[in-house]
């Protein structure tokens, strides 16, 4: 498992993380084996939300893990709020306190290494959350902050009222949904690539030491289904697989290869419950792709050049 620093902190995460959003398809002894095989694997990130499976997951995942004070140094755990279904996002200090303290009771921990604020709230005062943010952090209930799915004026905007540094931004990103890459090769050019629907969030959290998090790795659109092996991506899959080959890895591999391939250093969250899945993916760590490649699955993809 590759390591990256995380932010511009000091700490070393692995690259890969694991996302907890589908713990719910497993049963306890499966998800016991799962986690049990994924930290074998060198999965020691965990990406957890208080809205997955309801807070199942997060309940499903600290008794399959046995948390206890051991078990906890060795692992990192971030979980992320804002979200609440049935109402849309929240922001308010209220929130953010009462879902960290409902997180921690579901994890069975006394701290999260990182908190994240799930999707923006139109309504959101940063005055606010700086004020959880220094509850959360002055108690010892969270050590680092960051955000999901922000531009970088949003994060700009928060960054201005907290002292906390925000060190890490989760965004969909992968071969199937690469539109904050292909906005930046578009440059002023006219069709829907060049259209910048984030801002340039991936140079704005390079300049600023802010860790891009690649949420659904392997997903098209917005949940539509995963591109390896799908149909619609004919000459994708056929480029994916003979790169496979050449590399003797998995189709599952060479998708990540193409994400961690960005100098970016960007840390994808997959969500496979397959223990096998997860093993291919960590080759993904063993080789990495010419630019000539890189390009030739872009292209591939549909994408364009100018
Ligand atoms: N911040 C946000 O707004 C946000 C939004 C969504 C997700 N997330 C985070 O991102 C994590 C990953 O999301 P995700 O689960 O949608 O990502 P993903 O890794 O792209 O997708 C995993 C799903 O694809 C299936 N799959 C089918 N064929 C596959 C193949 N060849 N290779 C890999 N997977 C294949 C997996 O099935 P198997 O289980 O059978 O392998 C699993 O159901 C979540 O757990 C969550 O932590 C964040």
């Amino acid at each position: 498992m590759n390591m990256i620093k995380f932010g511009s902190t000091n700490m070393q995460v692995p690259q890969i993380a694991l996302g907890c959003m589908r713990l719910t398809d497993l049963d306890s002894q499966r998800a016991e084996k799962y986690i049990q095989s994924a930290m074998e694997f060198g999965y020691t990130f965990f990406d957890h939300a208080d809205i997955y499976g309801d807070g199942k997951c997060e309940e499903i995942f600290s008794t399959a893990i046995h948390m206890n004070d051991d078990v906890r140094e060795k692992v990192i755990i971030q979980s992320k709020c804002g979200i609440r279904p049935g109402i849309a996002y929240d922001f308010s200090k209220e929130h953010i306190l009462r879902s960290v303290d409902g997180s921690l009771g579901r994890l069975k921990t006394d701290y999260l290494d990182i908190l994240l604020l799930h999707r923006p709230d139109a309504l959101f005062i940063p005055q606010e959350v700086a004020e959880a943010f220094d509850i959360l952090y002055n108690s010892g209930k969270v050590k680092y902050f960051g955000v999901s799915n922000q531009n970088p004026t949003q994060i700009k905007l928060l960054q201005k009222y907290t002292s906390h540094k925000l060190q890490a931004n989760q965004l969909q990103f992968g071969i199937g949904h690469c539109q904050m890459v292909s906005s930046g090769i578009h440059v002023n050019m006219t069709g829907t690539q060049a259209l910048n629907n984030d801002g340039s969030v991936l140079d704005y959290c390079r300049l600023e030491d802010i860790t891009v998090q690649a949420w659904s790795p392997f997903q098209y659109g917005f949940f539509e289904g995963v591109f390896l092996g799908s149909e619609r991506f004919p000459l994708l899959n056929e480029v994916i697989n003979r790169l496979a080959n050449s590399y003797g890895v998995t189709n599952t591999a060479i998708a990540i290869a193409w994400i961690m391939r960005h100098p970016a250093n960007i840390q994808p969250i997959v969500g496979s419950v397959n223990p096998q899945r997860l093993m291919d993916i960590t080759k993904a760590c063993d080789f990495m792709l010419t630019r000539e490649e890189w390009y030739e699955i872009y292209m591939a993809a549909g994408n364009t050049l100018p």
